[in-house]
């Protein structure tokens, strides 16, 4: 039998993570530097958004209520996600939900058409991504002109708690810095790029039992630096269609 896919392998690991109940575990997790982060967003009714990586829908729906009302009806908010378990978790958590698509697919691979987007959320999921770059070219390709893309990072050199997991992780997973993040999306003609630190509040109960992070302290002290919020726009111009010449 030929050797899994890197997308493969991602798929089959997020699905056990989905089988054991992660997906809605995250939410806990990641709500609030993902309410910071949508906050930076400034969404408005009508928006086309995308949320790569979505994981259980958790944050696509919360997307989906903020975009609805606009003009363009149905999809205004595609959750997309290399699990297959997560995308039916998702799907099955938001039958209420007339706007919202699920897309089963990869990040590397973005089933959709070019120029759409106005506005990317993505929540700790860019560094699972093998090929960083091919990801990122996707992005740029379906983001509308001037579409702004907000991506969410928990574990990046800056925040040196954030290492502890790596060891625990079953998957690879890239570790940049800050600057690095900010080179490679240069690299990839995104325009004013920035990166933010975003700091998680929530408290942590004495009595938690952390796996994760080596004590206590750590899991605090991880928290008080915060996650990577990478803030970057497509150039004003329209990517043209595969196939598509000029003569
Ligand atoms: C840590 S979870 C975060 C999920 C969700 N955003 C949240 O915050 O609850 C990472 C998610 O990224 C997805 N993922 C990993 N690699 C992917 C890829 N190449 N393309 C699309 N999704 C991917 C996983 O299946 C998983 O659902």
């Amino acid at each position: 039998m030929a050797d899994p896919t890197p997308d493969e392998r991602l798929q089959k690991e997020f699905n056990q993570w989905a089988q054991a109940g992660e997906g809605e575990k995250m939410e806990r997790h990641h709500l609030d530097i993902t309410e910071k982060t949508i906050r930076h967003m400034q969404l408005r009714p009508g928006e086309r958004v995308l949320d790569l990586g979505c994981g259980s829908g958790w944050a696509t729906r919360l997307l989906a209520r903020l975009v609805s009302d606009g003009p363009e009806g149905f999809w205004q908010v595609v959750g997309l996600d290399v699990s297959d378990e997560m995308f039916r978790q998702a799907r099955g958590a938001s039958k209420d939900f007339e706007n919202i698509l699920y897309v089963w697919g990869s990040a590397e691979k973005i089933p959709w058409e070019e120029n759409f987007f106005d506005k990317v959320l993505s929540v700790e999921s860019f560094y699972y991504y093998p090929d960083q770059d091919r990801a990122l070219m996707e992005l740029f390709r379906v983001m509308a002109p001037r579409g702004r893309m907000f991506i969410l990072i928990n574990l990046y050199k800056d925040n040196e708690y954030s290492l502890q997991w790596v060891p625990k992780l079953k998957v690879p997973v890239h570790v940049r810095s800050k600057d690095e993040y900010i080179e490679l999306l240069k690299k990839h003609a995104f325009e004013k790029v920035e990166a933010v630190q975003i700091p998680d509040d929530t408290p942590t109960p004495e009595n938690y039992k952390t796996t994760s992070f080596h004590s206590l302290d750590d899991l605090k002290a991880f928290k008080r630096v915060g996650a990577l919020l990478l803030m970057a726009s497509k150039p004003d111009l329209r990517t043209p269609a595969p196939g598509y010449t000029v003569y």
